[in-house]
């Protein structure tokens, strides 16, 4: 799988996702089987740069390459500055977001609003293009399958990226209008697939291994992109990459194992945010590595109650160890199959709502 010159260990990425994919998370999900992953989406508006947000988000200390970062934002030359000044900063690789269902950002629209104006939507992506060009750094773009079901332009969107040199494509097979209801469909995805000789991600809903080979098969697609079926479940890209190599099913890992996991993943959110913001933020995370374990209620309710991360750190140690000795195994089972449905992860994420602070970002 490659972007441009730039070959991917293998063609299953983590979806960017606000909040959530910070470096901490990213690196846990490399380390663990994806391929690929991109940033956090980072402001296009110059005076937010130096704010600590998003600074944090263009943190890349020790991040194995290549670097992808997103920009989001709705003024071609604006993007196009972007570019230059996350290449500067270590950026491999850029990717422009089209995908977000933000409402008005900075009294404008921006991700997958940008959809519903063409012509700015490619002059975006061809600015971007060229600020980029300079400096060898491919550019791939993340949209939606259109903005409602009446007026579904992906494909004829793909083709128009293409032509201004836009590297890679992933297409969520939602529209902008569906937000996070609903089900992805794959057939757009397939289209779009056809219809450009660019690598094409398939994003949106797969959960599980089964799915992966089967959204694979629908849409032919090159990459599979992975967003809110990760969180608190970073392994799922090696069961997936063992799934798709052989046919047969990972076992699920020890509960030592994972112990360490979500331990060293703390220890590394901690170091990025600190403690005030660390403590509070990696309760989401904990939140839905515990979901459907028992007794995990009763820890997560001593969590939220905690402000302190060393206290919060061995609070989950604890637990887990003593978790390891009743399940030595990972509880999995302990989340029907059921609850992986797109619309009961959905009760997880906030997506729209962290879109919308882009302005603040
Ligand atoms: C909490 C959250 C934050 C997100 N933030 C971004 C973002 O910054 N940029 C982006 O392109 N998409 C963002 N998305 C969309 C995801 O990348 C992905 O397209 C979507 O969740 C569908 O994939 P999934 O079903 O595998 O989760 C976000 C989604 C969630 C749930």
């Amino acid at each position: 799988m490659q972007i441009g010159s730039i070959t991917l260990a293998n063609n299953l990425f983590v979806a960017p996702m606000a909040g959530v994919t910070d470096r901490p998370f990213r690196m846990l999900c490399r380390q663990l089987g994806a391929g690929y992953a991109v940033s956090e989406m980072v402001t296009s508006q110059p005076h937010l740069y130096a704010s600590l947000k998003t600074s944090r988000r263009a943190n890349h200390e020790g991040e194995p390459g290549p670097i992808a970062v997103q920009i989001a934002g709705t003024e071609a030359a604006m993007m196009a500055d972007a570019a230059r000044y996350n290449i500067e900063r270590g950026a491999q690789i850029i990717d422009i977001n089209m995908g977000c269902p933000a409402k008005k950002v900075c009294n404008a629209w921006a991700g997958s609003a940008l959809m519903q104006n063409e012509p700015l939507a490619v002059a975006i992506a061809e600015a971007v293009v060229q600020a980029c060009l300079p400096y060898g750094v491919p550019v791939t773009l993340k949209m939606r399958t259109g903005w409602s079901t009446e007026h579904k332009n992906a494909i004829h969107l793909a083709k128009a990226f293409e032509g201004v040199g836009i590297q890679m494509l992933t297409v969520h097979g939602r529209t902008r209008e569906q937000g996070y209801k609903g089900h992805a469909e794959y057939a757009t995805v397939r289209a779009v697939k056809e219809a450009v000789a660019i690598p094409v991600v398939a994003n949106g809903d797969i959960t599980h291994s089964e799915k992966a080979k089967q959204v694979l098969q629908d849409t032919g697609a090159d990459a599979l992109m992975i967003g809110r079926a990760a969180q608190g479940k970073p392994w799922i890209f090696r069961e997936i990459a063992h799934y798709l190599a052989t046919g047969e099913h990972l076992p699920a890992p020890a509960t030592q194992t994972v112990r360490q996991w979500l331990l060293d993943h703390l220890q590394e959110h901690y170091s990025l945010y600190g403690e005030h913001t660390g403590v509070r933020s990696a309760r989401k995370h904990i939140g839905w590595y515990l979901k459907g374990i028992p007794g995990s209620e009763t820890l997560r309710a001593r969590i939220n109650a905690q402000e302190n991360c060393a206290e919060q750190w061995q609070t989950v140690a604890d637990f887990l160890s003593a978790l390891a000795q009743s399940h030595p195994i990972w509880p999995t089972q302990a989340i029907p199959a059921t609850d992986m449905r797109p619309n009961a992860l959905q009760e997880d994420c906030a997506p729209t709502a962290d879109c919308a602070t882009l302005a603040a970002v």
